[in-house]
């Protein structure tokens, strides 16, 4: 398959909504991850810890993962096909390297928004917790069992100040995180289990899920109990506009108007926020964002037979948009690009 020249998009970000761009084709300001990663040490960067994330990611092996089926890497081929543009799921974002890298991304200075919303839900923790649950306990109606399902925890740790809060208003709490990443969810249950072993108080159990949202959503609301459903993180901005609405629609068949949803997401750019300050929140200086998209573009390879050259052959954009309000992610191919693709009806398409 040829790959003209192009942009693929990531039907993906972990803040606000992602947009459709124009394509176009030619130079683009180039952000490939080795060359940001060489000027952090030309410009005498001390070889911290977030460099040393994205060297390990550069060296480290492939995950083993099991290929798509045949279907799915046909749809994958079909797709970069598209010309000028291709979208890919942004669910190749989080394999195990693309969930570490994310981790990372938290720890930059210029990702502003993980702070903010931890520091928000710190904060506003007894506010929700009275609102999701507190109100049935003060009404004589105490649950037995409330239950917590979160989307997309990740790691978790914006949530134990939440738990912390929830915990004494139900004799017993049911937190169940749900993530395509069983790296993150591991670490996020470790964490829960921490806190309870450290902070005596009624019961907490996990109960960790892992596998997309379509596949996990009906495993968590069938739970007993009442229940606060938690999507933080911007992690709405993963979806189209299309899709976020089918996905909200879909959470809001399973919901009784005794549960509660927290949506977190990041606001557009304001009169204390410039579009550069949210622009560089995508382009930190140490290129871990730019190794954690170009990171999906590695395992779409690995995953639907591909041999794109991901260390060179493509950069990495971020932008904000006026139109659109938000930030607008691409991976940009900074050449021609032919891949030999394990399709078997696969063919060499030619650019446009
Ligand atoms: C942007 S991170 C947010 C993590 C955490 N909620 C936070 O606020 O820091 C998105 C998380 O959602 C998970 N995720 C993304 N799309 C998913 C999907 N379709 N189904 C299940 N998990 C998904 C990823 O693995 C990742 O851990």
């Amino acid at each position: 398959m040829q790959y003209g020249g192009g942009k693929l998009e990531d039907e993906s970000w972990p803040t606000q909504r992602e947009a459709s761009n124009e394509v176009s084709y030619g130079n683009f300001p180039a952000f490939p991850v080795y060359s940001t990663f060489m000027r952090s040490i030309w410009k005498g960067l001390p070889h911290n810890e977030a460099d040393a994330a994205v060297a390990a990611w550069l060296s480290a092996p492939d995950g083993a993962e099991r290929p798509l089926p045949a279907d799915a890497r046909a749809a994958v081929v079909e797709e970069l096909r598209h010309r000028p543009k291709a979208r890919l799921s942004h669910t190749f974002l989080y394999d195990e390297l693309g969930s570490t890298l994310y981790e990372e991304i938290c720890k930059t200075p210029e990702y502003f928004l993980t702070g903010h919303e931890a520091a928000l839900v710190k904060a506003k923790a007894a506010d929700i917790a009275f609102d999701a649950f507190h109100s049935a306990a003060a009404n004589g109606d105490e649950q037995d069992v409330q239950v917590v399902v979160e989307f997309g925890s990740g790691d978790g740790h914006k949530t134990l100040a939440l738990l912390r809060a929830l915990r004494p208003l139900a004799q017993h709490t049911i937190y169940a995180p749900l993530d395509l990443s069983a790296e993150a969810l591991q670490t996020c249950v470790s964490a829960v289990s921490a806190m309870v072993s450290s902070e005596p108080g009624r019961p907490l159990s996990t109960m960790p899920l892992q596998g997309n949202y379509d596949e996990t959503l009906f495993e968590a609301a069938a739970l007993p109990g009442r229940k606060l459903y938690l999507f933080m993180g911007s992690n709405l901005g993963n979806f189209t506009d299309a899709q976020a609405i089918a996905f909200l629609r879909g959470v809001a068949r399973h919901m009784t108007h005794r549960d509660r949803l927290l949506l977190g997401v990041d606001t557009p750019h304001s009169s204390t926020k410039s579009p550069s300050m949210i622009e560089a929140a995508y382009n930190d200086a140490r290129g871990v964002t730019a190794a954690f998209t170009i990171n999906a573009l590695r395992h779409v390879n690995r995953v639907a037979g591909l041999d794109f050259d991901w260390r060179d052959g493509w950069c990495h954009e971020a932008k904000y948009s006026h139109d659109e309000r938000a930030i607008v992610t691409h991976l940009v191919s900074r050449r021609e690009q032919v891949t030999a693709s394990s399709v078997p009806h696969d063919c060499i398409v030619t650019a446009s």
